[in-house]
C-alpha cells in the first residue's frame, strides 16, 4: 500500500442506494438527478482535476435522505432537493469558477507562490501518527490537538521558537520524547513535486519568483535543506518573521514590495480558496492552485511561454 495525498480539492458523495422493497432510500428521492447535476456543473466548468462526485453506497441516514456528504469540510447535506444543488455548488465549488483569470489581458511580471501544498505537497497527519505514540493517544486525537490549537498559529508567527513550540507542545499534550525526536517527526511533512520544482525553475529565469507562507522556523529550515524548489525562490516572504500570517494585509505588502511591481502584475497561486479571494482583493491575478498541468494552462492562457 501506498499512502500521498488526496488527488481532489473537494470530493462529493452523493447516496444512490437503492434499497429493496418498500424501504425509503436515497436513490427512490431523485438523488440521482441530484448526482447529475453536480457532475454536470464539474465537467461544464472544467473541473475534473479539481472535483469529484461519486456515488456512494448506503450512508446509513436513509430516513434523511437524499444525503449529499462534502469533503474536506466534512459537511453533510440531508433532505436534499433540485433547487438544493445550487446552495450546494455556491457553497463549495463557486469559490473555483470565481477564480478563473479575468478575460482582459494582463501583463504578469513577477509570481507570488505559497509553501504547502503548492510548491511542496504536505500532511500534517504525518506529524500526528508520528507524535501519537508518544502521547498515548491516536493520531486522529492529536491530530485535532495540535492543528485547532492557539499553539500552532503563535509558532507560525514567530511568537515562540521552536524549542519553546516542543516544549509547550510537550506539556499540553502529554508528549513525553527529545526535542530532536519532536523535530524530526514535526518536519516529517513535505514531499518532492519535481513538476513544480521545474516550473520555477523556468519562471525564476525571466521573472521575480516570491515565496509567501503561513510556516514556521522547523519547518521551513528543513524545507529549505531538503527541497531545492524553496531554495529556487528568489525571496521568502514567512509569516514567522513577519509576524502576521495571510490573509493579513501585512504579509501581502511585504510580498508586493519583493516583487517590485504593481499588484495587477503578480500572478498569485494559493492552495486555500479563502486566500485566492484575498489576492483578487488586493488586485493579483490569483489562481486557486490543482496541480502543475493547470498551471500551466492558465499560465499560457495569460500569454507565458512555460
Ligand atoms: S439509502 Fe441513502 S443513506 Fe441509506
Amino acid at each position: 500500500m501506498q499512502q500521498t495525498r488526496h488527488p481532489y480539492r473537494k470530493h462529493i458523495f452523493v447516496c444512490t442506494n437503492v434499497r429493496e422493497g418498500e424501504e425509503t432510500c436515497c436513490s427512490r428521492r431523485g438523488s440521482t438527478k441530484i448526482r447529475d447535476a453536480l457532475k454536470r456543473y464539474v465537467k461544464d466548468h472544467g473541473l475534473n482535476d479539481a472535483v469529484r462526485v461519486s456515488q456512494s453506497g448506503c450512508q446509513g441516514l436513509c430516513e434523511e435522505g437524499p444525503n449529499v456528504m462534502v469533503f474536506p469540510e466534512g459537511v453533510w447535506y440531508h433532505h436534499v432537493q433540485m433547487k438544493d444543488v445550487e446552495i450546494i455548488i455556491h457553497a463549495h465549488l463557486e469559490p473555483f469558477k470565481r477564480c478563473e483569470p479575468a478575460s482582459a489581458p494582463v501583463a504578469i511580471r513577477a509570481f507570488l507562490f505559497d509553501l504547502g501544498n503548492v510548491l511542496l505537497p504536505f500532511d500534517h497527519m504525518r506529524i500526528a501518527r508520528r507524535l501519537a505514540p508518544f502521547a498515548k493517544t491516536s493520531p486522529e486525537r492529536l491530530y485535532h490537538m495540535f492543528f485547532e490549537s492557539p499553539l500552532q498559529e503563535l509558532h507560525d508567527e514567530g511568537k515562540i521558537s521552536g524549542k519553546e513550540f516542543y516544549k509547550k507542545s510537550c506539556e499540553k499534550f502529554g508528549l513525553n520524547l527529545s526535542f530532536e525526536q519532536f523535530t524530526e517527526a514535526w518536519n516529517d511533512i513535505f514531499w518532492e513535486d519535481p513538476a513544480m520544482t521545474e516550473m520555477v525553475q523556468k519562471l525564476r529565469a525571466r521573472y521575480p519568483v516570491i515565496g509567501v507562507s503561513n510556516t514556521n522556523q522547523l519547518h521551513f529550515d528543513h524545507a529549505r535543506e531538503h527541497y531545492p524548489v524553496v531554495r529556487e525562490i528568489h525571496t521568502w516572504i514567512l509569516s514567522h518573521e513577519v509576524g502576521a500570517r495571510k490573509p493579513d494585509p501585512a504579509i501581502y505588502k511585504r510580498a508586493i514590495a519583493a516583487a517590485g511591481v504593481a499588484p495587477q502584475e503578480i500572478f498569485y497561486m494559493d492552495d486555500r480558496l479563502d486566500l485566492v479571494e484575498a489576492g483578487r482583493r488586493l488586485g493579483f491575478v490569483s489562481e486557486p492552485f490543482i496541480n502543475a498541468q493547470r498551471l500551466i494552462l492558465k499560465l499560457r492562457a495569460l500569454g507565458i511561454e512555460i
